[in-house]
């Protein structure tokens, strides 16, 4: 029998480049929808039947009764915030207990994590990574430290485990001099959430995706952040802690290699980047202001500017290039309509010499741009790419050539409707 694949769908720069919006129009394809990586950090925002759902740990295929949810091992779950956001979900109708399945393996984010996430954010002074402060960093943490609580724990003498490894982050709080914390009715909702999680199955979510898989089912990997942020591929230090790259695909579910079928890297047609960080297409003139407030580039989960710039080729190349990426989508065209140029950086510059590969460090270089003509249309009514002006099919057929990737999907506008496939 044929077995299924797992196709990944991953933002390939910093992140927000509309994940739930394509998501949620590649679900009605897949049996399985599977998150492989971070947690509360992400927001995947999906409007549904005119309500608009953001989507922080639980999977985009939730709103279907068909669907197998999978949180896999690779993520990390806050009890208190998955329940506010399950309990959003159960108040619109759709019962969860049924469609989600929540590995075992997947490691728990305490309180006492958050508040060392601010305390390490504090102490960093100059150079903070301006994080969510989700707590993603000291969970991860612990992971590789092998301390860590995992969703499993709670089944068996938690109580236990819980308080040593608070014991052990008060200690450190303490050697920071970080003791201005009160989490009294953080953890009190958080063991509510713990106490919630209990009706979920909970269970050994690498062999029933395999089994899954097995019969011939296909699996959806829904990527969170974006590959810029990833713990060994981004611009580190200010990346996040997790794989959010396509190898995360395969250590964050327990599937083979050889599974993986279409990597789908997503990107918008110019750059964002929220939090600190090198970021050389940065803009801070009135053109960076118009693409984020005609872009709405707000964070989803902390509501902070997000940093604008024009598109970066030697990101997108490099990101294509470690996920093996296969097909890309590219979103927000739209967003640049009014621009009589769109200028696309092809190059980094620093102290005289020129990059078309991603340095070690980006921190110092500047973008290096060509310049092309801007469409000056309203694309958010089209329907179909022969309605496309040629300023636009041009600007697509450019970035085709450079990146040596077909665009397979172009969105033009928040509804479903405005997603173009070509
Ligand atoms: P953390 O994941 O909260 O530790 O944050 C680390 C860095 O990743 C910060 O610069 C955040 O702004 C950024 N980040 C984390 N999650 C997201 C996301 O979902 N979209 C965009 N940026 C993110």
């Amino acid at each position: 029998m044929k077995t299924g694949k797992v196709d990944a769908l991953l933002g390939i720069v910093f992140g927000d480049e509309g994940k739930g919006k394509i998501v949620d129009f590649f679900t009605p394809k897949y049996d399985v929808v599977a998150r492989f990586a971070g947690g509360p950090n992400a927001g995947h925002t999906i409007i549904f039947d005119g309500k608009k759902f953001v989507l922080r740990s639980i999977p985009s295929g939730i709103f279907d009764e068909g669907k197998v949810n999978i949180i896999g091992n690779g993520c990390v779950i806050a009890p208190d915030l998955f329940m506010a956001e399950a309990r959003e979900l159960e108040a619109a109708g759709y019962d969860l207990t049924n469609r989600l399945h929540i590995s075992k393996r997947a490691h728990l984010i305490l309180p006492t994590h958050r508040v060392l996430d601010r305390a390490y954010e504090a102490a960093k002074g100059k150079g903070k990574v301006g994080t969510t402060g989700k707590g993603i960093g000291p969970t991860y943490s612990d992971k590789a430290a092998r301390i860590g609580l995992r969703v499993g724990d709670i089944l068996e003498g938690f109580e236990e485990k819980y308080q040593a490894l608070k014991a052990r982050h008060e200690q450190i709080l303490r050697d920071l001099h970080y003791t201005d914390y009160d989490i009294s009715d953080d953890e009190r909702n958080w063991m509510a959430g713990v106490e919630y999680m209990r009706r979920f199955q909970l269970s050994d979510t690498e062999l029933e995706i395999n089994q899954l898989l097995r019969e011939g089912k296909n699996v959806l990997a829904e990527g969170a952040q974006g590959s810029l942020l990833d713990i060994d591929h981004g611009t580190y230090p200010f990346v996040s802690s997790s794989s959010t790259t396509c190898g995360g695909v395969c250590t964050g579910l327990g599937v083979a290699p050889g599974t993986i079928g279409e990597v789908f890297g997503i990107f918008k047609a110019y750059s964002t980047r929220v939090g600190s960080g090198p970021f050389p297409v940065e803009l801070f003139d009135e053109t960076g202001d118009t693409i984020r407030r005609i872009g709405n580039e707000y964070g989803a989960v902390t509501g902070r500017n997000r940093r604008c710039g024009w598109i970066d080729l030697v990101a997108l190349k490099y990101a294509i290039m470690i996920n093996g990426v296969t097909q890309l989508v590219m979103m927000k065209g739209d967003v640049l309509d009014d621009f009589a140029t769109i200028k696309v950086c092809t190059a980094y510059r620093k102290n005289g010499e020129t990059t078309t590969t991603m340095p070690y460090d980006t921190a110092g270089w500047e973008a290096v741009y060509e310049e092309l003509p801007g469409w000056q249309t309203d694309l958010t009514a089209i329907r179909d790419e022969k309605d496309f002006p040629p300023a636009f099919k041009a600007y697509i057929s450019y970035l085709e050539e450079q990146l040596a990737t077909p665009i397979r999907i172009v969105s033009v506008g928040p509804d479903r409707e405005a997603t173009i496939i070509r």
